[in-house]
């Protein structure tokens, strides 16, 4: 069963001395997700922030706020990240050697677990893990930087994973992440994603919640001729 698509800002891309406003911009706008990128330099070549910011947000930010993991030893950071008030968080399969403790770690933790999965490897990778997560990130860049370009194989782990939940009757949601525009997202809801991150494209505007809700009215267009 599919779910209306949403567009999830990624404040990676957003001017930080001004947060606070561009997250009223997006609440204004209709945004209920927002998508925070905590990277440790070892896992991807990147320091981005940690809980610290995704708390500094929830002051201002009332709906769903997921935090993607780019770190090794993820499950360190959950408490803080529960404390923060994330909602969800998602570690990469790539950066753990025990997923599903990892994952119920996180579910223990009373939020919802995502896994992601870098652009090299394969959506099979997930096969025993499916079961157990809310949620699947397929990575369309290598992770670490936002304003990379998309990586075209993506479409086709989206529509894997896609055919693999109604398969199994599943209900985890497909987020996608990187490099996500307008010229991609009505293809990628096509194909099956829910959830799409987008940065640079939401918040190189200076009404960043303008240009979500028209991200979003492109994915609302090719789910409703689509379903
Ligand atoms: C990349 C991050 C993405 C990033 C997306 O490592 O996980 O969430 O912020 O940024 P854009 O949309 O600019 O590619
Ligand atoms: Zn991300």
């Amino acid at each position: 069963m599919r779910v209306r698509p949403r567009i999830a800002p990624s404040i990676l891309a957003a001017d930080f001395s001004r947060l606070g406003e561009q997250l009223a911009s997006c609440e204004q706008y209709g945004v209920d997700w927002i998508h925070c990128d905590i990277m440790d330099g070892h896992f991807v070549p990147n320091i981005s922030y940690g809980p610290m910011i995704v708390a500094a947000a929830r002051k201002v930010w009332k709906k769903t706020m997921d935090a993607h993991l780019m770190t090794y030893h993820p499950d360190q950071y959950v408490k803080a990240l529960v404390d923060a008030g994330a909602d969800l968080v998602t570690v990469h399969q790539e950066a753990v050697a025990h997923l599903h403790r990892s994952v119920h770690i996180i579910k223990d933790a009373g939020l919802k677990a995502g896994v992601a999965i870098n652009p090299a490897t394969p959506v099979n990778s997930l096969d025993l893990i499916l079961g157990d997560v809310d949620l699947v990130t397929v990575m369309s860049v290598n992770p670490g930087f936002g304003g990379q370009s998309f990586i075209p194989s993506t479409f086709e782990k989206i529509h894997q994973l896609q055919t693999l939940r109604n398969e199994r009757h599943l209900d985890f949601l497909i987020q996608v992440d990187g490099g996500v525009g307008a010229q991609n997202v009505e293809e990628l809801v096509r194909v099956g994603a829910d959830i799409l991150v987008a940065g640079n494209s939401v918040f190189a505007h200076s009404e960043p919640g303008a240009e979500a809700r028209r991200l979003q009215e492109l994915a609302d267009k090719a789910y409703h001729s689509h379903i």
